[in-house]
């Protein structure tokens, strides 16, 4: 086998409403004057990625077939979810957003040149995949003595935690919530926000995950099983001022009962009655889909608020590069710390397509992320 052919995973929709997971042969161009192929070592497999992965597929009525390269995955795709997946029907897509590995070609200009060798990390999707074709600009040269491993997660969850932290600012107010808040991108929030004394509310649903924040330094913790939910996060609010919120859950009443607390804190604090509720501006972003079911919304907080989706790309577009290399080097220089990402599994392409794997990271529970190593 040349060393730049080798397995590619791939996330195939039928019109039938069939999800196919497999493993496909490729190779790999050579690269251009300007490229680089780097030999894929890390790539982590996050909420984000099993939205292409997984897609709506009822997963409980996978089957799998093969073995080793010929390994094939199928399960069904409810009909009713198939309207809003037209796009990808049919087409055997390449997944995985972010990786890390060795730089084993390079292509005659001095950038890509000056790669050769070296371990980057790199975003662009395709990732699953033991080569990757990349250009040498999109790749980020990590520090001496940072292992692939250490490095794959250090784009898409690193960025979304520091975009949280710079909308907030830049929307002008002063502190933040966070739901699903023990989540591998939350505990990476919770260390910004000490680091740069921003005010901090998580929102978790169980004692455990209070407790992994509590150990990280988190001072405002709140438990949405407790009976006195809404009083004790209407107290964090108070306490910190926050009125913006992240919602990685989305479907529910959750956003809708952060916007009712942020109101009944701030009336606490009011100075005047207004009919109309506070005139604060109070926001919740969804960014995440971990409940897919509708958002409820209870309007009982006035005319001052917003819900809306944010995501990281549109983000990083509007900062523009300057914005994006600052981010980008506070991420790369703290990736041991700061931007620490813990995996619980190590498997190879393979192994990513075992039914066993595919229940335990398809449920996208708190400290169980598994990392593909696809030259492993
Ligand atoms: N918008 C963007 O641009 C963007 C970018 C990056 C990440 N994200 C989103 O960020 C979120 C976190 O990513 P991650 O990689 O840090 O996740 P992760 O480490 O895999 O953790 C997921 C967390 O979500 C909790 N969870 C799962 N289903 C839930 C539900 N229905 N209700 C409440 N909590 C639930 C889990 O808790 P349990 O153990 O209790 O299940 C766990 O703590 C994901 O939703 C991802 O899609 C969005």
């Amino acid at each position: 086998m040349s060393t730049t052919t080798g397995l590619q995973l791939r996330s195939r929709i039928s019109k039938g409403g069939e999800l196919e997971l497999s493993l496909a042969e490729v190779t790999t161009p050579e690269p251009g004057p300007d490229q680089v192929v780097i030999k894929v070592e890390a790539t982590p497999i996050n909420p984000s990625d099993l939205g292409l992965l997984l897609g709506p597929a009822d997963m409980s009525t996978a089957k799998a077939s093969g073995s080793g390269a010929g390994v094939k995955i199928t399960a069904k795709v409810p009909e009713q979810a198939l309207p809003f997946i037209t796009a990808r029907l049919d087409q055997a897509m390449p997944v995985g957003n972010e990786a890390a590995g060795t730089v084993i070609k390079a292509g005659s200009s001095e950038a890509a040149q000056a790669l050769l060798g070296k371990t980057v990390s790199a975003v662009g999707g395709a990732m699953y995949a033991q080569y990757r074709l990349l250009k040498a600009t999109d790749c980020q040269p990590l520090p001496v003595g940072t292992t692939a491993a250490e490095g794959a997660s250090w784009f898409v969850n690193p960025l979304t935690a520091l975009g949280m932290t710079e909308t907030m600012k830049a929307e002008g107010h002063k502190a933040l919530v966070h739901t699903a808040a023990a989540s591998n991108l939350g505990q990476m929030l919770n260390k910004i926000c000490l680091e740069d004394g921003i005010g901090l509310v998580n929102v978790v649903r169980s004692a455990e995950q209070a407790k992994i924040l509590k150990d990280i330094g988190a001072k405002h913790v709140v438990d949405s099983t407790s009976p006195k939910f809404m009083d004790e996060l209407t107290q964090a609010l108070v306490e910190t001022g926050a009125t913006i919120a992240f919602d990685a859950i989305g479907g529910g009443r959750l956003a809708s009962q952060i916007l009712t607390c942020m109101e009944i804190a701030l009336n606490k604090t009011a100075k005047e009655y207004s009919r109309y509720g506070s005139t604060t501006h109070k926001q919740v972003y969804i960014y995440g889909s971990l409940n897919t079911g509708p958002v409820e919304l209870v309007r009982n907080y006035g005319m001052a608020w917003g819900v809306g989706g944010w995501l990281l790309t549109p983000f990083l577009q509007k900062i523009g590069r300057p914005g994006q290399t600052r981010l980008r080097e506070r991420v790369v220089n703290n990736l041991k710390t700061t931007f620490a990402s813990h995996y619980t599994k190590v498997v190879s392409l393979p192994e990513a397509l075992d039914l066993k794997n595919i229940a335990i990271y398809g449920k996208r529970a708190t400290g169980e992320k598994f990392l593909i190593n696809p030259n492993k």
